[in-house]
């Protein structure tokens, strides 16, 4: 399975953490939803053998939990928050101006590939509401003129990449 050094390691770590090894189901689903953006047949198939558990086993996890993905998401992730602070300092709306940006739905992958926009619940910078997280960077009071901002910094940075694609191809 395609997952970071670190992950395998925090797997590993985890592991140990339960006399049960089938208790370490839910974090290691959790570490590799956080590093792949979904869980896989694979990802399931895997799980499985390294707990010593039947692949349904794992699968009946995956899908009774609404947090966990089976599809994967787009290039970049944009998770905004939706509890209270950043709910009341007007968090729905920065999150339909990310969805406007890029035509897409809450949980859906946008028509290019290039984000998936999601809520989340609190970033812990309830302060700085409406807070968003877009991959692993924080980003702080973030109204809708913000919001369209950095969705205008992912499409250059998308741009930008497909022209160097041309230019390598080319
Ligand atoms: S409520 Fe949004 S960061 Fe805490």
């Amino acid at each position: 399975m395609n997952l970071k050094p670190e992950t395998f390691r925090q797997i590993d770590e985890v592991i140990t953490h339960y006399p049960v090894k089938r208790s370490a189901t839910l974090p290691l689903l959790h570490l590799i939803q956080e590093d792949a953006g979904y869980i896989s047949s694979e990802a399931i198939e895997w799980v499985a053998a390294k707990l010593e558990l039947q692949p349904i086993n794992v699968y009946e996890v995956v899908t009774f939990y609404p947090m966990f993905r089976q599809k994967p998401i787009g290039r970049r992730h944009i998770k905004v928050c939706r509890t209270l602070s950043c709910a009341l300092m007007g968090g729905y709306k920065t999150c339909e101006a990310f969805e406007k940006e890029f035509n897409t739905h809450r949980g859906e992958v946008s028509p290019d590939g290039e984000v998936t926009v999601e809520f989340v619940e609190c970033l812990a910078s309830c302060g700085t509401a409406p807070v968003v997280m877009i991959d692993d960077d924080l980003h702080e009071k973030v109204d809708c003129a913000r919001a369209k901002q950095l969705s205008d910094e992912i499409k250059r940075q998308a741009a930008g990449r497909a022209a160097g694609k041309v230019a390598s191809s080319g």
